[in-house]
């Protein structure tokens, strides 16, 4: 038997950034979950003799791949105990990505919950055990969080929820939760992904987070972050678009702050990044209409807007961004409905 997720990538509104214990955050997230960036994995099993230890085999794009290779393994020997039959099956893994290796799109997050997703259905049909899809989704979003932490967020339809808030009902730090209530505006928002460097990143992110252990603003970052994730939900829900977009900058713009505010210091972002944003919010002040940036944990900025100004937004691109994109580069990619199983 085969299970095949197709698990896509997501692009974080408020930042998770520091971390502690097994890969728990240190305030709360909220993610749009994507649609085009994905990952699709299939995880076919057979018996063996439990000799306690584990047998994959692990194909990337149709190729052996050696680092990706020791990841998983090391990955999976970290949750035999959530999930004992590890050592008694040898698994056949295949991985696939929409998007190329090198784009600058961040593959974690979609790879390890498709994979996660795959191995729970495994559980699900040997153990009879999640049997309820909730009961699934949530365990899935576990195992995803174990392997890179905001690959918990990725499962779930449009928007996602990570780490304990008293202002987020049940709100968790081991797994994020479904967001259903926002406008309907937002099921559709676009991310369209200025490619400003596809080069590898210099410093990880697991490197970044561990730096926030000695940041002096660490403190009053995870205050920031909660409060932050409380307000968005209220713009999320009313449909404010503007509240919105000023707390999606915010966030983007002091996760950078804190890399160059880390001892050691750094920066990701470009000459190209800061054009970029002086270009948005330009034209956002003439035009008025509501597109906004984020950023991830690199020099690429994210264009957060609404499809009914899609044209528009596009004619922005075209005219004035891509100029400052390598070759000319950007990513088309739209609020998706969370992470599918292909052959069921
Ligand atoms: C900037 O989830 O990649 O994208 O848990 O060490 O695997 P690990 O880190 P990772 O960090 C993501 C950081 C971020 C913000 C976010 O997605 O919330």
């Amino acid at each position: 038997m085969k299970y095949t997720w197709r698990s896509p990538s997501n692009i974080a509104l408020v930042k998770y950034w520091g971390k502690h214990g097994i890969q728990l955050p240190n305030n709360s997230s909220i993610s749009f979950t994507l649609s085009n960036a994905y990952s699709e994995t299939s995880v076919a099993f057979e018996p063996k003799a439990d000799d306690g230890k584990l047998a994959i085999e692990f194909l990337f794009e149709g190729s052996k791949n050696e680092a990706f290779q020791k990841r998983i393994e090391k990955f999976l020997s970290s949750i035999i105990s959530h999930f004992p039959f590890l050592t008694s099956v040898k698994l056949h893994i295949e991985s696939t990505n929409s998007f190329p290796h090198s784009t600058g799109i961040a593959s974690s997050a979609s790879a390890m919950s498709a994979l996660a997703l795959g191995l729970c259905s495994i559980e699900k049909e040997l153990t009879g055990a999640l049997a309820n899809n909730d009961d699934f989704m949530r365990k899935a979003s576990i195992i995803s969080r174990l392997g890179s932490g905001s690959a918990c967020r990725s499962v779930y339809p449009h928007l996602a929820i990570w780490g304990e808030n008293p202002g987020v009902a049940n709100s968790s730090n081991d797994y994020a939760i479904p967001y259903t209530e926002a406008a309907s505006i937002f099921t559709t928002f676009h991310d369209s992904i200025l490619i400003v460097s596809s080069d590898e990143k210099k410093v990880s992110s697991t490197a970044g987070h561990e730096l926030m252990h000695s940041n002096i603003f660490a403190d009053t970052r995870y205050k920031q972050a909660n409060n932050n994730t409380v307000e968005i939900i209220k713009a999320l829900q009313s449909g404010d678009l503007e509240k919105f977009g000023l707390i999606a900058e915010e966030e983007a713009l002091t996760l950078h702050a804190l890399m160059m505010t880390s001892n050691p210091s750094y920066i990701l972002l470009q000459p190209e990044s800061l054009q970029l944003i002086a270009l948005i919010r330009s034209f956002r002040e003439s035009t008025k209409l509501p597109v906004y940036f984020t950023i991830d944990a690199g020099p690429n900025i994210h264009l957060l807007y609404p499809h009914s100004i899609f044209n528009e937004v596009q004619d922005l691109i075209k005219n004035e961004l891509s100029k400052c994109c390598e070759n000319g580069k950007v990513i088309e990619d739209q609020v998706g409905i969370g992470a599918t199983l292909m052959n069921a």
